[in-house]
């Protein structure tokens, strides 16, 4: 981060004074982590993407026929009805991982709209933490009140609050803790919201409150179903009504990515600090490096479609492969798995490694073509997949959770499977993007139309609004309530 800061205050300098002065704005409003803008790369342990906070597509996935769709323009917000409402919102931690930045982002929304909202973090880290007072300030300046998790405080805003959001499934873990034997009142007015699709969290201890819960929200069709299975197989407990509520992009983002000069400034930046010409291909897999995430398979795949082109003496620009999300502390034994692959293959002047940032958008502005190689049951989401398309870059995914529900296949991007399967096709359809000029660029024009058919922030404050609303009236009518 610090890096790229540096770097960017660099370009700054040699951009003309007409332009620097917009991008630089842009630039530092995504640059500021206070703004929450989730360009975030989260944690090597989550199974799934962190969610993004704007935009939501849902579906009562319960009910496969409920499905709200009504599409709003620039009307009032959807969220108006909330106005006077209570909310109390309860997340497992305060850091700068996505789940707390998506409830984060929903208080804001609910603020916005003079919705009365509470905050509870359940584990706080002893020692005053730097992260975790700035966003706490962030959230006192936006009128959100800020509770301790446990004490009468919290148990009386519990009892008052119209509407209860419980963030991922280990905040199940609150409600028995600190509400003890009125659980049974507040479950009805309580909304879920689960970000993973991990075994771990199938213990009773975090989820057996599950069935009685006014409803749950999950990032995509595959999670839900998948939480659906487990729930009854693992645990013999029934799902409540459960929506899936697909994310979505910031109008920061959306800015950027729609800003041609913005994105050419950046593209020159990156480039010339990776060494690397305007003219030459870069693949790009932007997320935490680890197993999960497919790097590994990624730069075989990688390397075995150089040796096609060398074999079938194909003429294309000089290809590279860009790994954003290193993390040489944290995962030193996979990473330098992957650095003696590239040393082994000798492929050191077209691999670059690139350290985790929070700020995302000056690479998807570099690069060519995104690749979303998670394995296993792949994203919950993949919110790094939307944003991608937003700057016109086809994607390279594979064919598993949230990402089918986002690239299509063929369209938006190719797919290839999960695992040792996936390495030849993916090297494949690496030639095809590289060899097909046009169709790599209309592939990405195709999937920023879908970005802005499906995925942005008027989509979500519209079909979230659904969601709360239906939650609210069933609370509203329960005889506990
Ligand atoms: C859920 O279970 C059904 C029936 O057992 C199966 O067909 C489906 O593939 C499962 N879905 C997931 C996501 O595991
Ligand atoms: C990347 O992170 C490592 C520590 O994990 C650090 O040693 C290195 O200097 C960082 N590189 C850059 C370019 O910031
Ligand atoms: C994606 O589409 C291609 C044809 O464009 C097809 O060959 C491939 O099997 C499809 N993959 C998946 C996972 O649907």
């Amino acid at each position: 981060m610090a890096k790229l800061q540096q770097q960017h205050s660099n370009t700054a300098g040699w951009a003309p004074p007409s332009v620097q002065k917009r991008w630089l704005l842009t630039l530092l409003i995504m640059l500021s982590v206070s703004t929450l803008i989730a360009f975030f790369i989260k944690s090597a342990f989550d199974s799934c993407d962190p969610p993004h906070p704007h935009n939501f597509d849902v579906a009562a996935s319960n009910k496969p026929a409920k499905v709200f769709s009504k599409s709003i323009k620039t009307a009032p917000s959807p969220l108006s009805f909330m106005k006077s409402q209570l909310v109390l919102l309860v997340s497992h931690e305060l850091s700068l991982s996505g789940g707390p930045l998506l409830l984060m982002e929903l208080a804001f929304l609910l603020r916005s709209v003079g919705t009365e909202v509470f905050w509870i973090t359940i584990q706080k880290p002893s020692e005053t933490d730097e992260v975790v007072y700035s966003l706490e300030q962030k959230m006192l300046v936006r009128g959100v009140q800020v509770l301790s998790a446990k004490g009468q405080e919290a148990i009386d805003t519990a009892f008052k609050a119209d509407l209860v959001v419980l963030n991922t499934a280990v905040a199940g873990k609150w409600l028995d803790a600190v509400l003890k034997e009125n659980v049974p009142r507040v479950l009805p007015k309580v909304l879920w919201w689960i970000h993973e699709m991990r075994g771990h969290y199938f213990k009773l201890d975090y989820v057996k409150h599950l069935p009685l819960v006014g409803g749950a929200m999950i990032d995509s069709h595959v999670t839900a179903e998948y939480w659906k299975n487990r729930t009854q197989e693992r645990l013999r407990i029934k799902m409540p009504e459960t929506y899936v509520v697909h994310l979505g992009n910031s109008k920061e983002l959306m800015e950027v990515a729609e800003d041609s000069v913005a994105k050419r400034v950046l593209r020159e930046h990156i480039r010339e600090s990776l060494g690397v010409r305007d003219e030459d291909i870069l693949f790009a897999i932007i997320n935490s490096v680890s197993r999960g995430k497919g790097q590994d398979l990624f730069l075989r795949s990688f390397y075995e479609s150089l040796q096609i082109i060398q074999v079938k003496k194909l003429k294309v620009p000089s290809m590279h492969a860009v790994i954003v999300g290193s993390d040489m502390s944290a995962q030193t034994k996979f990473e330098t798995e992957l650095r003696n692959y590239v040393m082994q293959k000798k492929i050191q002047d077209r691999v670059h490694f690139i350290n985790k940032t929070l700020t995302v958008a000056p690479y998807l502005a570099a690069i060519d073509v995104l690749v979303q190689n998670s394995q296993a049951r792949g994203e919950c989401f993949g919110r790094i997949t939307i944003e991608a398309m937003a700057f016109q870059l086809p994607v390279l995914g594979t064919a598993a959770g949230g990402t089918t529900e986002i690239v299509v296949n063929g369209t938006t991007g190719l797919l290839h499977s999960v695992g040792k399967e996936g390495v030849t096709p993916l090297a494949k359809n690496i030639v095809k993007l590289a060899t097909h000029v046009e169709r790599r660029l209309t592939m990405g024009k195709r999937g920023y139309e879908r970005v802005r058919e499906m995925f942005l922030e008027h989509h979500m404050a519209h079909r979230i609004a659904s969601v709360l609303k239906e939650v609210l009236r069933k609370s509203k009518s329960h005889p506990n309530s």
